[in-house]
């Protein structure tokens, strides 16, 4: 693959040269092209030396080749990274504006992957037009990675920090890889559930939960790009979702999911569960509308629902994965670890809710994926389909075969 690395002044600039570096390692051709303050904190020498390529920086270089040098390069790359982006190159793309070499390639580089790691101050991230622009970078499509958490270089912490650039490489990998992508899970019956369980108490009222779908569905896409064939079996949710390679069965209830889902099992290799599955109903249900009849108060008598995923953790052969979610608010950690052993899972996926961008309703998304052997894997604040896509790459490529 040709891979452009754009590098903006930040302090996190020195660490563009490891990037560069993994990418050659990984043996793809690398063009760097470098603002005037990046050049303040990694010289133009280094670039070239770990690039094997001339750097691109002044727009109006004699030695340039031709004075559209920003169309002949994004011509020339498959795939295109911003590490680091300060805030101001993050508000020149989103306003349009190109006013050096950097900044003039990335408005013409479109339909094509971009990729941008933010790295800045924490106020100056949290700052409202910031977090403005990246929504809008998001809505267009473009793949933010990060920022991580940590020691910042003003010697404050909190977010900001670049991503380190093995977590940018793992990012990157699915479309690093393109060529293959629809190869992966080709043939491959993956069940997915999603979406949030309704219990009746009566005909016009239920117990739910605030899951929108939105995890699964990405899910359900991820797997079916890679030419899975997929099992969608959804709660109650407005998302809709048009894939030939997605079969979707809509259910209400937990013990509806149940019924579908332990009846598609046998037919997969692998389950992931990530429903919101209540995990009680009301006792009875009353077929008409509840009045209150004068009545101060009510009480619901609640039973317990089938736990699907144990079920399935029970019925797996030793070719089938599966695959579990858990949403923790103490003991994170522990917590999941426990379930995945107590529900005989493959891989756990751990939803944190303390991540202010993470959870139910919103479109991104920040997890650690802990397999069984103990192994952990903490993606940063990505989309949700850009999580998907690290769930199937990192727990289901070379299942069935
Ligand atoms: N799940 C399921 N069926 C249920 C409840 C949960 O399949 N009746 C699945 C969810 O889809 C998710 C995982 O189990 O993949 C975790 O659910 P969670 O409610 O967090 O775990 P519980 O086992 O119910 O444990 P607890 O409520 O004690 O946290």
């Amino acid at each position: 693959m040709r891979v452009i690395v754009g590098i903006t002044g930040g302090i996190a600039a020195y660490k563009a040269p490891m990037l560069v570096r993994l990418l050659k390692k990984a043996g793809h051709e690398v063009q760097c092209v470098a603002t005037e303050h990046a050049l303040q904190f990694v010289t133009p020498l280094t670039l070239e030396t770990v690039s094997g390529n001339r750097l691109y920086s002044d727009l109006f270089a004699p030695a340039n080749d031709h004075t559209t040098e920003h169309i002949s390069l994004k011509d020339w790359g498959d795939i295109m990274i911003v590490a680091p982006a300060t805030a101001n190159i993050i508000g020149k793309l989103t306003s349009g504006i190109g006013d050096d070499a950097l900044s003039t390639l990335l408005l013409a580089f479109s339909r094509k992957p971009l990729y941008v790691c933010p790295a800045m101050n924490t106020q100056m991230w949290e700052c409202p037009s910031v977090q403005r622009n990246v929504e809008f970078l998001r809505s267009m499509g473009v793949h933010i990675i990060g920022p991580a958490e940590g020691d910042l270089a003003c010697g404050t912490q909190g977010a900001g920090r670049m991503v380190e650039p093995e977590t940018i490489m793992e990012c990157l990998s699915s479309d690093l890889s393109s060529p293959a992508k629809t190869e992966l899970l080709k043939g491959q019956r993956i069940l997915v559930t999603a979406g949030p369980t309704y219990e009746r108490i009566d005909s016009v009222r239920f117990i739910g939960n605030y899951s929108s779908g939105k995890m699964g569905f990405a899910l359900a896409t991820a797997l079916a790009e890679q030419g899975a064939e997929v099992e969608l079996v959804t709660g109650p949710t407005a998302l809709k979702i048009d894939h030939p390679h997605i079969h979707r069965t809509d259910v209400e209830s937990a013990r509806e999911m149940y019924t579908a889902a332990t009846e598609l099992f046998p037919q997969c290799c692998a389950a992931i569960l990530s429903a919101a599955v209540a995990d009680y109903r009301p006792e009875s249900t009353a077929d008409h509308k509840l009045k209150k009849n004068g009545n101060e108060g009510m009480t619901l008598t609640l039973v317990q629902n089938p736990d699907i995923l144990a079920t399935l953790g029970k019925m797996k052969t030793q070719e089938q994965k599966l695959i579990g979610f858990a949403l923790e608010t103490d003991n994170e950690l522990a917590n999941a670890k426990s379930k995945l052993e107590r529900k005989n899972l493959d891989f756990i996926v751990l939803n944190s809710l303390r991540d202010k961008g993470a959870g139910f309703g919103v479109d991104t998304n920040r997890v650690t994926i802990i397999s069984k052997d103990g192994k952990e894997l903490t993606t940063p604040l990505l989309s949700k389909q850009e999580v998907a896509e690290q769930i199937v790459r990192h727990c289901l490529v070379g299942v069935g075969k």
